[in-house]
């Protein structure tokens, strides 16, 4: 829908009275009517390296969700502050995995006697805890543009990786870019006793992925692959990494946000492609490219957006930017001292990877 003037012209002010004073980050997946405000656009991995780009910058509004602001707080210094615009856009993945669950988990895999020969890997798509539980065990963050970068690294460290949460992220990187097979990777369900597995399952696992998926990506399905092939004969498919396995397997290309639009851009006009990600970005790359003879699809209809990186709207950014330009400081994301540290410990790893 198209941007209320009125709320464009206040953003736009707003956005001009504080100067210098304010940083937006916009990830892939936000509305069109929030991303023309953004000064970077960029996947989760490129939003993490340039969260602290604009040092003079007091504040950093994050058109994202909550794990991102989280993590632009720890990646940045201590007078600059992180906003987001509507507390309410978490994510459903970083919430399946707690600080106690993983507690517990640790615990199981030291009662089952391999806790020292696992390194932790946990997805960008965390909450803080995570991450600060990741760095004190050793572990990297990655995102899904260097996951497998991320595993070869944990691999020289450790005979085994625990791959927090996504699941779909973690097989799909060990069994599709690294050449593991499906046996080599357990399912760790934090709401059973041991994770629902024998210590010999364990002891024999090299991937122990825990049970987390994208709510989103999740209803992606083997049939929806088909059913575009049978329609648009020629069609490529893309899918981003947090699909099922099965739909990853099938697909031609596979790879993180920031991926999917390099890939398009490069496309010759008259190619065809069916993309299973966020709607907002789908469409946004369906109407750039229209004009250019690219014909690009949903992969499939009955998917939605992702509602909490939908919940920044246009009046959100309206208040946020609003409220800071009279100086008011709302919605700061703030991560304790003690959890910072080791947090950034586990992303200063990723943004060192190879
Ligand atoms: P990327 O932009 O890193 O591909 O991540 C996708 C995602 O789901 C973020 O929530
Ligand atoms: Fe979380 Fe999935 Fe939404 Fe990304 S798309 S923020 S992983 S629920």
């Amino acid at each position: 829908s198209p941007s209320d003037p009125d709320l464009v012209e206040r953003a736009r002010a707003a956005k001009e009275k504080l100067g210098d004073k304010v940083f937006v980050l916009g990830h892939h997946y936000q509305r069109d009517e929030v991303i023309q405000f953004a000064d970077v656009t960029g996947d989760s991995f490129k939003l993490a390296r340039d969260a602290a780009a604009k040092p003079e910058a007091e504040y950093i509004v994050f058109c994202g969700v909550h794990f991102m602001a989280e993590s632009a707080d720890i990646l940045t210094g201590d007078d600059q502050k992180v906003v987001l615009p509507d507390l309410a856009a978490g994510c459903s993945m970083a919430d399946m995995a707690t600080a106690e669950q993983v507690a517990e988990c640790w615990d199981v895999l030291t009662e089952a006697g391999i806790a020292e020969q696992v390194v932790p890997v946990s997805y960008m798509n965390s909450s803080a805890d995570i991450k600060a539980f990741t760095g004190k065990h050793g572990g990297t963050i990655c995102t899904s543009s260097n996951a497998e970068r991320a595993l070869n690294w944990a691999f020289e460290q450790g005979e085994k990786v625990l791959f927090l949460p996504d699941q779909h992220l973690g097989r799909n990187t060990a069994v599709r870019d690294m050449g593991m097979s499906l046996d080599d990777c357990v399912l760790y369900n934090p709401h059973k006793p041991n994770g629902g597995l024998t210590v010999e399952q364990l002891r024999a696992a090299k991937m122990i992925l825990w049970r987390g998926h994208c709510s989103v990506h999740g209803r992606f399905s083997l049939e929806s692959v088909e059913d575009v092939r049978a329609r648009i004969p020629g069609v490529n498919v893309l899918v981003h990494p947090e699909c099922r396995h099965e739909v990853v397997a099938a697909a031609d290309y596979v790879g993180s946000t920031e991926y999917i639009i390099n890939t398009l851009e490069a496309a010759p006009a008259g190619s065809k492609w069916a993309i299973g990600t966020e709607l907002n970005l789908v469409r946004r790359l369906a109407n750039r490219y229209a004009d250019q003879g690219k014909e690009i699809v949903f992969l499939d209809k009955t998917v939605c957006f992702c509602s909490t990186m939908n919940r920044i709207d246009l009046p959100h950014l309206v208040w946020a930017l609003e409220s800071l330009a009279e100086g008011n400081l709302i919605n700061r994301i703030e991560v304790d001292k003690e959890t910072e540290s080791f947090a950034k410990l586990a992303l200063e790893r990723m943004l060192a990877l190879p």
